[in-house]
């Protein structure tokens, strides 16, 4: 049976990742997969949790954002992610382990054992796009939406130090885009990089 594949997109905050994603599972569709876009934080009761508490600033130990995150993740494995893949579906993520990687290393964390762990525990993408920006350009973008930034995890100071996280990420299964030109441009690389690493295009 086709054993499905995940691919995650990744990147911080004003990368791309949300103008990127439908034209991605579009061209998926086109091609005739049958596709599932899902996100994290989720929508569930833990992913709401940790959006409150983003929006609120609240103060939160790195350890507990940590666990938070982690276990928002198992539920979204287990109740969509694994199941999709099984049923031989395309997941496209919008973030996974890896921002816990490089979010909550950024906290201070060990991030070389935040990813031994996630792996342990959680799939392996098949396929991971950092989409790579420099940190006051995302900041910018998301501004530019006409939206306040999220004290939490929108500073420049700590983006750039999730962003020299996902400079330092060596795994084989990720691949790094620049996200700095136009979204026609990032998109055609997207596609690029999806045929010839996972033929799905
Ligand atoms: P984001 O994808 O920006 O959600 P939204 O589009 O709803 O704003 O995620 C919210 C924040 O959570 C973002 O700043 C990154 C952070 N984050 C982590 O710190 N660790 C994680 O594991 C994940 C998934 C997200």
């Amino acid at each position: 049976m086709n054993p499905g594949r995940l691919l995650v997109l990744e990147g911080i905050d004003g990368c791309g990742k949300s103008t990127q994603i439908p034209l991605l599972a579009g061209s998926l569709r086109a091609a005739g997969h049958d596709v599932l876009v899902t996100r994290e934080p989720t929508d569930g009761p833990l992913g709401r949790r940790i959006r409150a508490m983003v929006a609120a600033d609240e103060p939160v130990a790195p350890e507990q954002e940590l666990a938070w995150f982690v276990e928002d993740r198992r539920e979204h494995v287990r109740e969509q992610i694994e199941p999709a893949l099984a049923a031989g579906r395309v997941v496209v993520s919008d973030r996974y382990y890896l921002s816990t990687v490089a979010y909550q290393g950024a906290r201070g964390l060990d991030w070389r054992s935040i990813l031994d762990e996630s792996e342990r525990a959680f799939p392996a993408p098949d396929l991971a796009l950092v989409l790579e920006l420099d940190p006051r350009v995302g900041l910018a973008r998301v501004q530019g939406r006409g939206r306040s930034l999220d004290p939490h995890f929108e500073e420049a100071g700590y983006l750039d130090r999730v962003a020299a996280i996902f400079r330092q990420l060596d795994r084989p299964y990720v691949v790094r885009i620049d996200a700095s030109g136009e979204p026609d441009a990032v998109r055609a690389r997207v596609h690029e990089v999806v045929s010839e690493r996972l033929g799905l295009l």
